[in-house]
Formats: structure tokens, C-alpha cells, sequence
């Protein structure tokens, strides 16, 4: 089976849900954790073929097969493992990467690949303790690294001389440059890396497959990253996964933030299931390889609106991953600009708080189309809606997906046509509208959807429906607000001597009737009345 990357098949078995796989073909009911159908693969009438969808298996009782959604592709279609791949790809929704089998020569070649990488690191990590790192060194103490630290994650210091090009003189310049380490120049190789501090990126085995260094005199880019390489690829690596795995599985959840130094304060600081990408991009690649793991995911972005738009990209990133026993969570850094700030600024408990407050996907999705969108006209609700539906289509899960569409379609009628139902707020005790009035209001309310928006409650107070019809009328937009909000000033007078009435007749029979109330209800009266007059002497 050395046929595709391991990482494309493994993307495969993470995006697609087994049980949607086997329903294709197979009726599953769900019963207890497990689904449960007949199996495909012999004869029976009572069902004992069982589908784990958290395990990503099945496994039958009768007949003892068992496999994932490829064996059962395979099988299921009499096909090979090539065709089956090509099928499920199809469904994912994926475009199916190239044939490469790793030749026995490419393993060797690696191997001297992670050799130069490790003698490397040492040297890097030696020269962070000289005279010539002084400053490097005082750099990452100042930053809150412990010495135990600098030593678990093998921070070093890369000199400005060609310090790495001379120490492999001897060894084939060709695989040196294969690292990323060094490059060639006119006078044979030179470092890539110079004058920075140096973070190994290690392989979830914990092999160095890359550095990241980071400039120390302020120039810019603030980080250099090996470019992409056999060992090392950008959109498949996660920084501080080879530290975080365990405690991510004991977790049962990972937390995602955007640099790498908040990932190792954070995994020091009492959350070691943290992990950062590589660079400044998520990829769906880092999502399928968390979700190997377990599909529960914090990300914490910087509060900031690159933090913000950040969010967004995941959010459509993760859809894909989705399933019913998920649980994907935004948390915003507020206190400080990114994670390593908030720790050291204002602890380790306002972290925990800023995580243990994060927003479920559900909800933050709804927030964002909410805050991005101009919800009160109707060319803001339907690219809202496009954007909605662009981003529930991505969910792989069909049952899932279906709930999803349930639970905004009934976010949509409650948030944004609410008025069409009956309000809730307390009915104003006005004298009933006249039939004029009445197709005057229904005739707008169908004509200006945005004026049925603004005026919801008062319309709604009213009993006028969208449902009903209305004689045509000669009103511009201008001259149907005015219509409404004089209507409305007119019901609150009306309700105001209603009001001032009673109190009267309180401070007549001696009751708790009070003078000062009725003043009140006089200048409300007089101001109700100065702005019907602007209104009026306008139109
Ligand atoms: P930030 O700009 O938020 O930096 O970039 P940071 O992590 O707070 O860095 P410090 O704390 O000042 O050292 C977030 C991440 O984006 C990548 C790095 O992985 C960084 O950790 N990045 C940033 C680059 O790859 N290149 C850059 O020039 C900047
Ligand atoms: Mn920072």
C-alpha cells in the first residue's frame, strides 16, 4: 500500500463521516453509541453489522468484518484501493494529489537530511550559551523562558557568520541545501539563518524537520521560516504538536493559537495542549491531523481584526470537520495583545477565563454574519444568507448539515423578521386604527421592508401582517416614515392624557395621586406635540 501520502488518506478518513459512507448504501439506525444495519457482506435479516462513528470503523458480529470507509469502499464495490481512494475523493470534495511512492532512496536520503538538521540544532544551541548568543540569550530570558525551557524545546542562536556552510564542508553540498539550512551563492553555500534566535519545528516523532528563526535587532520579517522542503511541509506541520499529543489526547481537546512562542508559554503555563500553526496561515491539513486526535478545538486568536478575520478563515476551514460528537470553540485575547502577553501581563487564571469563555461555532458564526452584514435591509439579510448557506454546504456530516440549516433558519425568523410574529412586549392601550389606516400601514410594511424592520414593535403592536394585501398608494419612502413615526407620537399622546387622567382622578379621591407625575406627563405631552410638528410641517 505504499501508494499515497499517508496524510491524504488520513485527510480522507477525518473529513468523511463513516457513517454517511455506509448509508450510501447500507439503512443505519442510530442505537446507543453505535449504528447499527444488515451487513452488506453476508446474509442476515437481523442487523449485527455496527458503525463507529467517533472510532471512524465497522465492525460486524456475524461475519467479523471489519475496516474504515476505505476497506468498506473497497469491498462494498469490488474495487481496488486506487479506485476506492479516487471515489471517496470525490465525495470529500478533494482533488486527488499525485502518485508518489517514497523510494528506498529517498528514506536513506532523509535520514542524512534529520542527521544535518540534529547537528545543526546542537550547534545552534551551543552557540546560544556563547559570548557571541549573549544577546540572543538575554532576548529569550527577558521573554520568560526558563533555562529548562530553552533546553526542552532546543532553542538556539544562528551567529551572523556562515556558521553551518563551514561545519559541513565534507558533507554533499547538494543535501545540505536540501535542509533549507544553507543556499548557493557565488562563492559556494551560505546560511539562510543569520543573527536570529532559533526554534527547532519538530515532526509530531519529534525529528527537526525545519527552524523558524526569529530577528532580534527589530528588522523585518519579524520571523524567517525554512521554505518548503522533502522533510518539511509548511501546510502539513504544526508547531508544538510533538510536545502537546499526549496531553491533547488526555485533554480531549486542542487549543489553537497564532504564534509560536504564545504555543510554548501556553503548553508551560498550564494548557499543553496547545499548539500553533506554521507561519500565519491555518490549513486543512492542520485541522485533519488535530482531528485525528479528537475533533474538540479552542482557537484563540489576538483581539485584534486580523484576529477577528483570522477567526473567520478557521471557521470555514473547520466546516468540513465537523461532526455531531464535535466541539469547536473562539476565544478572542482580550488584556493583552496574543496569548504570551495575557500570562505574563495578567496570569495564568484570566487565560483559563478567556478560554473558558470562548464561543461555540454555532454561535460565532451566527455573531459574524450578524456584525458583518447590514441585517435591517434586504440586500444585507440575503448576503448574509449566501454566506451562511456557502459555509453550512461545506459541513460533510448530511445529518448535521441538516440541523445546522434548522437551527438558522429559526435564528432567522426569531432575529431577523420577528416583527411578523406577534410581539411580546407589552401591547400600548391605544384606541383601535381605522380600515384607511390600516391599508395605509399594511401597504408600506409590504412596500419598505426596511421601515417594517425599524417600526417591528409598533407595527406588530398593531396586528399588521405582511400576509395581508393592500390597495396601491402614492407614498415615497420619506413620506411612509413620516406617516408611521406621526401615527406612533399621536398614540403616545393619546396614551399620555389617558395617563394623566387617572393620576388626576387619584389626586381628586385622595389616593397616592401625586402633582409632580402629572408635570411630568404635561412636558412629555408638549414635547410629543413639538416634534408632530416638525414632522407635519415638513410633508
Ligand atoms: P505575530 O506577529 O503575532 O508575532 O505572528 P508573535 O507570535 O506575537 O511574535 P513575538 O511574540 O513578537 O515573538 C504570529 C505568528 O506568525 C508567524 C510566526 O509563526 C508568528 O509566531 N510569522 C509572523 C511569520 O512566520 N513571519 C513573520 O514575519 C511574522
Ligand atoms: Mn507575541
Amino acid at each position: 500500500m505504499a501508494s499515497y501520502d499517508r496524510n491524504f488518506t488520513d485527510e480522507l478518513r477525518t473529513r468523511l463521516s463513516i457513517v454517511d459512507v455506509v448509508s450510501r448504501r447500507v439503512p443505519l439506525v442510530k442505537k446507543g453509541q453505535n449504528y447499527w444495519g444488515c451487513c452488506p457482506f453476508h446474509n442476515e435479516k437481523t442487523p449485527s453489522f455496527s458503525v463507529s462513528e467517533e472510532k471512524g470503523f465497522y465492525h460486524c458480529f456475524g461475519c467479523g468484518e471489519h475496516g474504515d470507509i476505505i476497506s468498506f469502499t473497497m469491498k462494498i464495490n469490488n474495487i481496488d484501493f486506487r479506485a476506492a481512494i479516487t471515489e471517496l475523493a470525490a465525495q470529500a470534495g478533494l482533488k486527488l494529489p499525485e502518485y508518489k511512492p517514497k523510494s528506498d532512496e529517498q528514506i536513506a536520503r532523509e535520514e542524512s537530511y534529520f542527521d544535518i538538521m540534529d547537528t545543526a540544532c546542537k550547534i545552534y544551541t551551543e552557540k546560544l550559551f556563547s559570548p557571541d548568543g549573549a544577546h540572543a540569550l538575554e532576548y529569550i530570558r527577558r521573554r520568560g523562558f526558563s533555562d529548562e525551557m530553552i533546553k526542552k524545546y532546543r532553542i538556539g542562536y544562528a551567529p551572523k557568520n556562515n556558521i553551518i556552510s563551514n561545519k559541513f564542508v565534507n558533507t554533499r553540498m547538494e543535501n545540505v541545501i536540501n535542509t533549507g539550512l544553507c543556499r548557493r551563492g557565488d562563492y559556494g553555500l551560505y546560511d539562510f539563518f543569520r543573527d536570529k534566535l532559533m526554534f527547532p519545528i519538530f515532526s509530531p516523532r519529534g525529528q527537526i524537520v525545519a527552524f523558524s528563526g526569529r530577528s532580534l535587532d527589530g528588522s523585518e520579517p519579524k520571523y524567517i521560516n525554512t521554505s518548503d522542503t522533502e522533510l518539511f511541509h509548511k501546510r502539513h506541520t504544526i508547531f508544538g504538536l510533538n510536545f502537546a499529543r499526549d496531553a491533547i489526547h488526555r485533554a480531549n481537546r486542542s487549543i489553537v493559537v497564532e504564534g509560536q512562542i504564545d504555543a510554548i508559554q501556553m503548553q508551560n503555563n498550564g494548557f499543553p495542549e496547545t499548539i500553533a500553526p506554521l507561519g500565519t496561515a491555518l490549513t486543512e491539513e492542520h485541522i485533519a491531523i488535530l482531528c485525528k486526535s479528537n475533533r474538540n478545538i479552542v482557537f484563540c486568536f489576538d483581539g485584534d481584526n486580523a484576529g477577528q478575520k483570522a477567526a473567520v478563515r478557521a471557521c470555514g476551514i473547520v466546516m468540513p470537520f465537523l461532526r455531531d460528537n464535535s466541539d469547536v470553540k473562539f476565544a478572542f485575547v482580550t488584556g493583552g495583545k496574543d496569548p504570551d502577553e495575557v500570562l505574563k501581563t495578567s496570569g495564568v487564571d484570566a487565560m483559563r477565563k478567556i478560554i473558558d469563555s470562548a464561543t461555540p461555532l454555532v454561535d460565532f458564526l451566527w455573531n459574524t454574519v450578524n456584525k458583518n452584514y447590514l441585517i435591517n435591509t434586504p440586500n444585507g439579510r440575503t448576503q448574509a444568507e449566501k454566506f451562511l448557506t456557502s459555509q453550512i454546504s461545506k459541513i460533510t456530516d448530511i445529518k448535521l448539515r441538516a440541523e445546522y440549516e434548522n437551527e438558522y433558519n429559526s435564528r432567522k425568523f426569531n432575529a431577523w423578521h420577528k416583527w411578523k410574529k406577534k410581539s411580546d412586549a407589552p401591547v400600548i392601550d391605544v384606541p383601535d386604527i381605522d380600515s384607511l389606516t390600516r391599508n395605509t400601514l399594511t401597504y408600506i410594511a409590504i412596500k419598505y421592508p426596511e421601515l417594517a424592520e425599524r417600526h417591528a414593535e409598533f407595527l406588530a403592536s398593531l396586528n399588521i401582517s405582511l400576509d395581508d394585501s393592500a390597495p396601491e398608494q402614492n407614498l415615497d419612502f420619506t413620506s411612509a416614515e413620516k406617516y408611521i413615526v406621526s401615527l406612533k407620537l399621536n398614540n403616545r399622546i393619546k396614551k399620555l392624557i389617558q395617563e394623566k387622567k387617572s393620576a388626576m382622578a387619584d389626586i381628586v379621591s385622595g389616593a397616592a395621586g401625586d402633582m409632580e407625575r402629572v408635570n411630568q406627563i404635561d412636558a412629555e405631552i408638549a414635547k410629543c406635540r413639538e416634534k408632530l410638528e416638525t414632522i407635519t410641517d415638513i410633508v
